[in-house]
This record gives C-alpha cells, sequence and structure tokens, in this order.
C-alpha cells in the first residue's frame, strides 16, 4: 500500500518503495516552463519505508537526519481540508472547463506560455488550444489546475488527467536556481499527522522546504527562500 503520513513536526514517513526521482522544470528560450525531464533515480530502501525531510534543514536531503528536532521545526499543518471541487473556481470555455484553487499554487509556472491557460480555456473550441490547455494544466505538479470536458449537465464533466505511477518526484527549478517541493503522483495517500487522511488526488505537491504557509502543501515559499537541495 503506497502511502505517506505526516509526523507531527516531524518528517514524511513513506510506505510502498514508491520511485523516487529528481523532476526538472524544462524552459523556453524565454524561461517560462514548458515540459518536464525525469533526472537521477534516488535510491530508496529497499525495506519500501523511507522518511523524507519535511523541515529542509536535514544534511542529507532528501531524506530525514533529525535536524526538525535540532530546530525546533514547527510543521503545523494549516491547509484546508475542504475536497478540492469546494475549493476552486470554474472558469467555463466553450469544450473545456478549467478548475483552480488558487492556494495549491506551487510556482512552477506551466499554466503561463502562450497567453495563460485562464484565457486559453476561453478559445477551447480550436482542438489545438484544447489539447494545450490539457497539457499545460497536466503538468500542474500541485494540482491547483485542474480540466473537465464541458459537460451538458453543471454537475461535472470528465476530468483530464495524465496517467501516473504512484511515485515521488524532488522537483528541481533550474530557471530560478532553486528546488521545489515533493511532486506526489498517481493517488497517493496523505495522511495528516493527527491520522486522517487528505483527499486523494493524481498529483499533489508536498512542501519539503519548511517554508510553505499551507502545510503540508507548497506555496511557492521554496522561492522566495532559495531553498536548494544541493542537485
Ligand atoms: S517546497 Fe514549496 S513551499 Fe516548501
Amino acid at each position: 500500500m503506497n502511502k505517506i503520513t505526516i509526523t507531527v513536526d516531524g518528517p514524511y514517513v513513506v510506505q510502498g518503495a514508491m520511485p523516487l526521482t529528481h523532476q526538472h522544470i524544462v524552459t523556453n528560450a524565454q524561461g517560462e516552463s514548458v515540459s518536464w525531464r525525469q533526472g537521477k533515480d534516488v535510491a530508496v530502501p529497499t525495506t519500501g519505508n523511507y522518511a523524507l525531510c519535511r523541515c529542509g534543514q536535514s544534511a542529507n536531503k532528501p531524506f530525514c537526519d533529525g535536524a526538525h528536532q535540532r530546530i525546533g521545526f514547527d510543521g503545523t499543518e494549516t491547509a484546508s481540508r475542504e475536497p478540492y471541487d469546494v475549493q476552486a473556481e470554474h472558469i467555463e470555455g466553450p469544450t473545456l472547463v478549467l478548475d483552480d484553487a488558487q492556494t495549491l499554487c506551487a510556482f512552477a509556472r506551466f499554466c503561463d506560455p502562450k497567453g495563460q491557460v485562464w484565457r486559453l480555456v476561453l478559445e477551447s473550441d480550436q482542438p489545438a488550444v484544447a489539447r494545450l490547455v490539457e497539457q499545460q494544466v497536466g503538468d500542474c505538479p500541485g494540482g491547483r489546475l485542474r480540466v473537465r470536458q464541458r459537460a451538458q449537465s453543471p454537475s461535472g464533466g470528465h476530468t483530464v488527467e495524465p496517467h501516473f505511477e504512484p511515485s515521488i518526484g524532488l522537483v528541481q527549478d533550474t530557471v530560478k536556481g532553486v528546488s521545489g517541493p515533493l511532486w506526489v503522483r498517481g493517488g497517493v495517500e496523505v495522511l495528516s499527522a493527527e491520522g486522517s487522511a487528505y483527499e486523494v488526488r493524481n498529483r499533489v505537491a508536498l512542501c519539503r522546504c519548511g517554508a510553505s504557509n499551507n502545510k503540508p502543501f507548497c506555496d511557492g515559499s521554496h522561492a522566495s527562500s532559495g531553498f536548494n537541495d544541493g542537485n
């Protein structure tokens, strides 16, 4: 069973031997985020269980070395527990609906190229634009953005999501010179420190710099704090 358990003011405990890889944001000549490049694998214990640093201060990143105790890390979880559908605003285009829960922004900026997805979705009756929106939204690591086929009924519509095997990415934002969150993919259960489960989603970004104001999720603070894991 793949699972990530948050510990009180301590690390993420990972169960299930999920692959752990560096994931680099690839930019174009203008410095815009356009795709992901998988980097090197990080060997994980064969037991299948390991602890990943959440405070950002481990000398053995991405793994925990107990630094959270030395620095008195406050890992209080402050994120909303409302379902994504309740948190999100909905922007309706002609064939697609863009859902946007701003507090989950991990500052990866895949939404920006070609005029930004919020404008592009309004032109989603053009097939090439619709595919671009689906790609840009699917690359959003924190799942702030989601896209759906527009339904005839107001109750929903088929969600367009990339397929991911359960896995964890260590985000590297080279153009900004910083490291980013844990990119948790493939519908992995995340349990809070007090034992309740967060909504299971295909893409979530967990803070590993210690600076997020929306713990356990990344809020982009790694960029302003200059977090760098040395990779
Ligand atoms: S890793 Fe993004 S805010 Fe901490």
